[in-house]
């Protein structure tokens, strides 16, 4: 198990930011009369679903049992999956707002991925496949995607990023509580909605609601779903759904990878969880003094 899921399941970080893996939560996101709730005028509201961490999933993607007036993206929109080309076409056609995430960024410009030693050779791997299979419009779709965006609904300021604002997008979002405190301090925005990390947790912190909708396409909350988040009347629900797991499966088994790291992100999303890394071998001549 990696360090940040060691502390995210012990409790302590959990507990704070109140994480989800599965069923409703609802937080309020501000006064009625700052925020996006119309219902008083009689003017319809606005329903916003929000994405992150599809990583190549078309099969989550398509799959998203949820109509919206807009859809927004939190990055991370390729690597590790098997459909990259269709993530980003689904995406550039239907998403109001799109961020930039690290596997973006490191697809975009041919950078090393910078992941945790656990996601190294999946991330290598897959970014080779990834790059391969791209077309320069996509890879210059992702090179293009800001790393925030600011937007206003009625008087209430969203930031959308993918990982921590002081360092989008390669920071790892499952950091400490006074890191979180600190950059919501700075920031100062009403809703901070971030990605990467893969786990849907939301909270207020100060004056600022802080939320991460989890991961469509890539689980690593112990269960095999799509996460995602809708915002609407002010109120942000976590919400998951099942979709045919298999079927992604299967492509990610025709993908032209090495064995070992088909056989880790087929775990990790039938499980939803990161299997055990196997010990390193050890050859027997080295054993004998
Ligand atoms: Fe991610």
């Amino acid at each position: 198990m990696l360090r940040h899921e060691r502390l995210w399941r012990s409790g302590c970080l959990r507990r704070f930011f109140n994480v989800r893996t599965k069923g409703e939560a609802n937080f309020f996101a501000g006064s009625a009369e700052g925020g996006f709730n119309n219902r008083q005028s009689g003017k319809p509201t606005m329903k916003i679903v929000i994405i992150s961490d599809v990583h190549g999933n078309y099969e989550a993607l398509s799959h998203l049992p949820e109509d919206y007036d807009q859809l927004w993206v939190l990055g991370d929109l390729v690597n590790y999956g098997p459909q990259p080309g269709e993530v980003i076409s689904f995406v550039r056609n239907r998403a109001a707002y799109v961020v930039r995430g690290n596997h973006d960024h490191c697809v975009g410009f041919g950078e090393a991925p910078r992941c945790s030693p656990r996601f190294r050779e999946m991330a290598e791997t897959t970014r080779r496949y990834t790059e391969a299979i791209l077309s320069e419009g996509d890879k210059e779709y992702l090179r293009s995607l800001p790393l925030h965006v600011d937007v206003w609904i009625g008087k209430m300021r969203c930031r959308l990023c993918h990982a921590l604002p002081s360092d989008p997008p390669f920071a790892n979002s499952l950091c400490n509580v006074e890191q979180w405190e600190g950059e919501c301090r700075r920031v100062g925005v009403d809703v901070l909605l971030v990605g990467g990390g893969h786990m849907s947790f939301g909270r207020k912190v100060g004056s600022t609601l802080l939320a991460n909708p989890g991961s469509l396409g890539q689980p690593r909350s112990g269960e095999p779903v799509a996460s995602y988040a809708v915002l609407r009347d002010n109120k942000l629900s976590f919400r998951s759904f099942h979709y045919p797991v298999n079927l992604t499966a299967e492509k990610v088994r025709a993908m032209p990878i090495s064995a070992t790291v088909r056989s880790d992100l087929i775990a990790i999303l039938r499980t939803g969880s990161v299997p055990r890394e196997r010990p390193q071998s050890v050859s027997v001549g080295s054993l004998v003094r």
